[in-house]
């Protein structure tokens, strides 16, 4: 594996000094122009429990506890480093009981049913394993008519997702169509898709 490969594979799970340095720069920059695009349309009652897949170093879940200020935000990772990065940045809403931060992975949620009025997954539905399994897991967890939100930076016919998916081993970017698809499947209904033609962003989302 290259360097470069090894760094990137960070992405899908960050470790070590080079995972650190990767949460950190997840945190701020391009990810925080495309979570404020993805959700700029999403509809967030203020009492809503969320969760969000894939949190990484947790800016998603302070940007979701702001929109839901009567509600809470549980991240989940299977990534260690992220879970700590996502429970220093969201400490004050740990304390006050409004966030909780768990290590664990999308194709197994720890969650009872009927949990979430709102899933995000920004960023990360590319490295799940069995994503249909994943996305039923998703549904589960949510509420009757609760909303599963996916976004991503690359659309899947972007061009440069060739390159990502050859650099990250196990890395699929998804086309809306695929999405669409997998999503049917997990049993989801009233799939939309928004995508910003010239960045090559998607935010999809589906109803359970
Ligand atoms: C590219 S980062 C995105 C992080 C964050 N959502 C953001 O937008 O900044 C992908 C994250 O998804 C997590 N991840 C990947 N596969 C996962 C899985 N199967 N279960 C839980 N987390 C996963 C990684 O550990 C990593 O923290």
């Amino acid at each position: 594996m290259s360097l470069l490969s090894k760094f990137f594979s960070n992405t899908r799970k960050p470790e070590g000094f080079f995972g650190r340095m990767m949460v950190n720069g997840m945190n701020g920059g391009g990810h925080a122009r495309l979570a404020e695009w993805g959700l700029a349309e999403v509809v967030i009652a203020e009492n809503a429990s969320v969760l969000d897949v894939g949190c990484g170093g947790g800016a998603n879940i302070a940007r979701l506890l702001k929109r839901a200020p009567q509600g809470s935000v549980t991240g989940i990772d299977y990534s260690p480093v992220s879970v700590k990065k996502s429970r220093e940045v969201n400490a004050k809403a740990i304390s006050a009981d409004r966030c909780q931060v768990l290590e664990g992975s999308a194709d197994a949620l720890p969650f009872e049913e009927a949990s979430f009025d709102l899933v995000t997954a920004f960023e990360t539905v590319y490295f799940w394993p069995e994503i249909e399994k994943c996305f039923a897991g998703v549904r589960r967890t949510l509420k009757e008519g609760g909303c599963f939100v996916i976004v991503n930076e690359d659309d899947g016919i972007s061009g440069n997702n060739v390159k990502w998916e050859k650099m990250i081993e196990g890395m699929h970017t998804y086309t809306p169509d695929e999405l669409r698809t997998h999503l049917a499947a997990a049993g989801f209904r009233d799939i939309t898709v928004r995508c910003d033609k010239q960045r090559h962003w998607l935010c999809v989302t589906a109803t359970k």
